[in-house]
């Protein structure tokens, strides 16, 4: 049997990744985007956005570089895809939309309405975009109407469970693949294209369609609860004088609970877990399930209220009253570590609030600060941690990257105003700042 076509529509974050993961596991890929730049660039062999891996991934397969497998090609041509792929993966975005919790369905839509009229021989659509539960049964009567492949052209949904600055990793070794399918043909075709990874062991978890969509915004959802869990012990760490870091650690050794996901601080941000967990929220209310509404919505404005704590506790450390006047130096300003997504930064949001309360903030971020230029141009900004902090009455980490765990406390101290640092991360050595003559604080801990 000849060996499955494979196409991609949207080249984002997701789509980018997944469509080169595809070249690389031997398959010939064609990638579709509408924005004719986002092709451009890949053609190139570059992404849009920092991620460890991919570029050197797209440059071994994106078709007219010297040495490569050449099985990645882009197209904008709908007709070409419909006319290429066995399998079509749909890896459009879901933004949440204005105004509201709900997620903007557009994008997929749009993408299906182009596609499906050019389904003329038999194929699998897939989708990967993380959609609101009962979505997957509503596009699959879309493409039964549109396709004039008729009964040959299903829908299948498999979510993504990829992480920001894992990406490649993650889409080539999955630590699970889910598939709602509706039919074995769907189910088999799914298991041709993942035999790679679920040969190596990767579970392949076939499901119903709703099933399938559940399992995405569950997970992230769960990752969500456990920030937030840790976060309000860390309130009451406070409130009692306990120390939360060695809290987690304590209750982490418990396998039933683990140490993932338990690093209290300002909380968490990005693209997805924000989004997802208002989208959830969203569909919870629309389908009357009111106490998994409830349950969401404490997880989202406990993790909301941290990035507050986090100014209120910039503030009592310069003594209380207002930030006018006050330089505050602020290490980080992306959502997480080793990427340069600013989209839902707690860092960025701090840094912003106390801007916005007449603080003269300056900004460092090993790869976020162009980003962030883009999106909050007013703030003061550094070209290193080291000159961020030069004059600073306080320093706040708020991205727990490398690079600040690795800075030499004395030598910053030489350049500071004042000896004040607040961990919004728990991720640095309280005793080699305080050793330092730092006066060290964070969320949750009790202070020295
Ligand atoms: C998240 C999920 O981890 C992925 O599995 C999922 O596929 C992805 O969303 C998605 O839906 O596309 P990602 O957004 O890359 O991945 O980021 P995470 O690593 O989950 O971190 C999210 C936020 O939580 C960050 O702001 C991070 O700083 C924060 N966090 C994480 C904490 O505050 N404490 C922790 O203990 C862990």
């Amino acid at each position: 049997m000849a060996a499955l076509r494979i196409t991609v529509i949207g080249t984002g974050y997701l789509g980018a990744t997944h469509a080169a993961a595809m070249a690389e596991l031997g398959f010939e890929v064609l990638a579709l985007d509408v924005v004719r730049e986002k092709i451009e660039m890949l053609e190139r062999g570059e992404t849009p956005m920092y991620e460890p891996g991919l570029e050197e991934l797209l440059r071994r397969h994106v078709a007219g570089f010297e040495g490569t497998t050449g099985r990645l090609r882009f197209t904008q041509d709908w007709a070409e895809v419909g006319a290429f792929g066995d399998v079509h993966f749909v890896c459009v975005n879901t933004p949440q939309k204005h105004g509201e919790y709900a997620c903007d369905m557009s994008y997929v839509e749009s993408a299906l309405s182009s596609l499906a009229p050019h389904l003329t021989r038999p194929a699998l659509v897939v989708g990967k975009s993380t959609v609101p539960v009962g979505s997957a049964d509503r596009l699959s009567r879309m493409i039964a109407e549109l396709a004039p492949a008729g009964a040959d052209a299903e829908l299948a949904w498999n979510p993504e469970f990829l992480r920001e600055g894992f990406a490649v990793q993650d889409t080539l070794h999955p630590d699970r693949i889910v598939v709602g399918v509706r039919s074995e043909r769907a189910e088999k075709l799914l298991r041709e294209v993942y035999a790679t990874p679920v040969g190596e062991g990767s579970p392949f978890v076939v499901t119903d369609f709703p099933t399938a969509e559940l399992v995405k915004t569950s997970a992230n959802s769960f990752l969500a609860t456990k920030i937030s869990f840790i976060n309000a012990m860390a309130e009451m760490c406070e409130a009692a004088g306990g120390d939360v870091v060695k809290l987690a650690e304590a209750i982490g050794h418990d396998d039933r609970i683990g140490k993932k996901f338990l690093r209290a601080g300002i909380g968490f941000g990005g693209g997805c877990l924000p989004k997802d967990i208002r989208a959830f929220m969203a569909r919870a209310g629309e389908l009357g399930a009111d106490q998994a509404l409830t349950f969401l919505r404490e997880i989202d404005s406990i993790n909301m209220r941290q990035r507050g704590q986090m100014v209120e506790l910039a503030r009592q450390a310069l003594g209380g009253g207002s930030f006018l006047g006050k330089r505050v130096a602020v290490l980080g300003a992306t959502f997480k570590p080793d990427s340069d997504d600013v989209r839902d930064s707690p860092a960025l949001n701090v840094a912003g609030q106390i801007h916005l309360q007449g603080g003269q903030v300056t900004v460092y971020d090993p790869k976020g600060m162009e980003n962030a230029r883009r999106v909050f141009p007013t703030l003061g900004y550094a070209d290193s941690a080291l000159e961020a902090v030069r004059g600073a009455d306080v320093v706040l980490h708020l991205t727990e990257w490398r690079e600040f765990r690795e800075l030499d406390p004395a030598r910053l101290g030489e350049v500071a105003k004042a000896r004040l640092i607040l961990d919004g991360r728990n991720a640095l050595d309280p005793e080699l700042w305080r050793k330092a003559g730092w006066t060290y604080r964070a969320m949750g801990r009790p202070t020295a």
